[in-house]
């Protein structure tokens, strides 16, 4: 089946009795049992729970994994990942990454004695140059937050394998809908589904997607053990939210390109990154691996006063942090979603004052362009 019906249908929608064609919410902390030593099959919920077993079968069948688990935040997801990790472990992540993730990597895992690197992941000399006997894994964020670099999934996984390093990929920018990582090799996917999948800017959850039933055992048991599952309320949410998945996100993109090429002829805007654009240097690589360009873009304006003007005058789009929902979202990396990470870190990868993120959401595209003109007037 083709993924507008699979987000739809997909996720072996168990047959209600009463024939509710939506999933029902599974409000309940615990199971009772059938008798001594029997089960439904579900014991208590923090380890499984119907509604949320459909939205992880859901989950596996869109990124073509042998198991997901749904968890209450992004964040929640990558920590349950960060757990496979042992203390003398080192990470090579990406280093344009979101600045939650790398805020993880320097408070959590650091104070486990895992250690860990950021490097240039779509450059497979770089990346297998920072390779260290420790090195266990390679996390990748493609496109990436907020410059909108593209790692080449297939040649970095080729380079991860020949050393024996597991592939995690944050997938969140592109969704299942556009991009599929374990289909190019990865072991691990890790959603935010407060973004896409959700899609409405109103639930939090987060995803770890596996691709082999090894993985899939180590990372329900760390999921189990820990606690970190999406509520039945939220589960609901995220599955509802899935269902135009296929819409949404040809609607945002079909705005975002429209707003990106008219930005770049605005002589207030320095330069935008969106990979949608035919000149992007990434959007051969990412037509190649993946099905769509998505609807993230960042665009640097001439100075600090337009775009802290811009932020202080949008009307229709909202200044707040967070993406991928129907709302178009306007942010600033330097001090939001990026101020964790050291200054110079941040000038070097381009994080500077004049630098604008936009979340494309479904609004009319002039509406939006009409809304930027008059923030930039
Ligand atoms: C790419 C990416 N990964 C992970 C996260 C964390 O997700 P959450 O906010 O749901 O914890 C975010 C949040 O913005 C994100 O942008």
């Amino acid at each position: 089946m083709e993924l507008e019906t699979r987000v739809v249908h997909g996720g072996d929608q168990p047959a209600d009795v009463h024939g509710a064609v939506s999933v029902p919410i599974y409000a309940t902390a615990t199971f009772a049992h059938p008798g001594v030593g029997q089960t439904t099959g579900y014991d208590y919920s923090r380890v499984e729970n119907p509604t949320r077993h459909h939205l992880e079968r859901l989950l596996a069948d869109l990124e073509g994994g042998v198991d997901a688990v749904a968890c209450a935040t992004g964040m929640a997801a990558i920590a349950c990942v960060g757990d496979l990790f042992a203390p003398g472990d080192h990470i090579l992540h990406s280093d344009d990454l979101y600045g939650g993730s790398i805020r993880y990597f320097r408070t959590v895992l650091g104070k486990r004695s895992v250690t860990f690197d950021g490097v240039d992941t779509d450059d497979v000399v770089a990346l297998e140059a920072a390779i260290r006997d420790t090195t266990r894994a390679v996390f990748i964020e493609t496109p990436t937050n907020p410059m909108m670099h593209v790692t080449d999934i297939a040649a970095a996984v080729a380079v991860a394998k020949r050393h024996g390093l597991l592939v995690i990929v944050d997938n969140t920018f592109l969704s299942p809908y556009f991009q599929n990582p374990l289909r190019l090799g990865a072991d691990i996917v890790v959603h935010s589904g407060t973004k896409y999948l959700g899609g409405h800017n109103d639930s939090l959850a987060g995803y770890v997607v596996t691709a082999s039933s090894d993985l899939a055992a180590r990372i329900r048991t760390i999921f189990g053990s820990v606690g970190y599952a999406l509520g039945p309320f939220d589960a609901w949410l995220q599955i509802r939210g899935i269902k135009t998945l296929a819409l949404r996100m040809e609607a945002s993109q079909r705005n975002a390109l429209a707003i990106a090429s008219w930005l770049r002829g605005h002589p207030k805007v320095a330069a935008v990154h969106y990979v949608g654009l035919p000149d992007h240097p990434d959007h051969a690589v990412s037509a190649q691996q993946a099905r769509g360009f998505g609807s993230m873009l960042s665009f640097e304006l001439v100075d600090e006063a337009t775009a802290l003007r811009v932020l202080d005058r949008v009307q229709l789009i909202a200044y707040a942090e967070s993406l991928g929902g129907v709302e178009s979202l306007i942010t600033y990396p330097f001090t939001q979603t990026h101020a964790d990470v050291p200054e110079a870190e941040r000038r070097r990868r381009g994080i500077t004052e004049r630098l604008l993120r936009l979340s494309v959401g479904i609004e009319a595209a002039d509406d939006l362009i009409a809304d930027l003109d008059r923030a930039l007037a």
